[in-house]
């Protein structure tokens, strides 16, 4: 029988760009793990997935979705799930994860990450969804907390309780997106203090960090620039709170040189270790 897949280590990663793949290949940088976006891999061959194959031997892995559409009313892509399986099959990933959002409806897909109006007809809804992807793949998803710019007039649940509730009720994992709350905080006049404190701690499986932009009154959750200094001290909050746990740099546009995403996962690595000290 096979040995489980050890759980994620509660130290810095980075996201696998196509960018930085060969790279990576080539010279095994000191990093404690490493994510992707599972549909960049969802051939059956080539190029980019025999270089996964020969990287995922030297790193943990985490496979990040993008494309599930996991709040849709449209029914489940069994396809797509179907290439998820034979990935997780093949890689055996740490974690598996997706969005907590809608990505399409009525069968026309739009390469967004929208937000679901918060309340208990979609809560009910995208729990019944994790709960049969969970046994459909037949392990753990974590789900991940979006960036947003509106809110539905029907909302009546505060984003983190919603986000709580569908840990506590699918028994699924969260990944945290620190970035995400920030923005978010700031685009609806919430308090990203009260977001952390809504989360159940050992429901964390993952946390992610990223830049924005301010665009007028808006922040724009881009992918493109550094952890901001408003981020990292929210950071601070979450690891005092959930304990160290696996933290991932994403950056998905304008990607830097990979030593800058280096940088940034030693940052995010040195606050967990300190974090660590203060706690033994
Ligand atoms: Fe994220």
């Amino acid at each position: 029988m096979k040995s489980p897949i050890a759980p994620l280590p509660a130290a810095a990663g980075v996201g696998l760009r196509a960018p930085h793949v060969a790279q990576v290949d080539a010279e095994r940088p000191r990093v404690a793990w490493l994510e992707v976006h599972s549909e960049n891999y969802y051939a059956d061959g080539g190029p980019a997935l025999a270089a996964l194959d020969r990287i995922r031997r030297d790193y943990p892995l985490s496979l990040h979705g993008v494309g599930m559409s996991l709040g849709s009313t449209d029914p489940l892509d069994r396809s797509h799930l179907d290439k998820l399986k034979r990935l997780i099959a093949r890689t055996e990933p740490a974690l598996v994860s997706e969005h907590l959002c809608w990505s399409g409806v009525g069968g026309r897909h739009l390469n967004d990450l929208l937000p679901l109006p918060y309340t208990e007809e979609a809560l009910a809804h995208v729990c019944a969804r994790v709960t049969e992807v969970q046994d459909a793949l037949g392990r753990e998803l974590a789900v991940e907390n979006v960036s947003s710019y509106l809110a539905f007039a029907d909302a009546t649940i505060p984003e983190w309780e919603f986000v709580a509730a569908v840990a506590r009720r699918t028994g699924c994992k969260l990944l945290v997106d620190v970035n995400n709350i920030h923005v978010n905080a700031t685009n609806h006049g919430f308090d990203a203090n009260a977001y952390l404190a809504a989360i159940p701690a050992d429901s964390v499986a993952e946390i992610h960090l990223a830049g924005f932009e301010a665009r007028g009154a808006l922040l724009i959750d881009t992918h493109g620039a550094p952890v901001a200094p408003a981020v990292w001290a929210l950071y601070g909050r979450a690891i005092d709170r959930f304990g160290a746990q696996p933290t991932l740099i994403e950056w998905d546009t304008d990607i830097p040189p990979l030593a800058t995403l280096l940088r940034e996962a030693a940052t995010a690595q040195s606050m967990l270790e300190a974090r660590d000290a203060i706690a033994a």
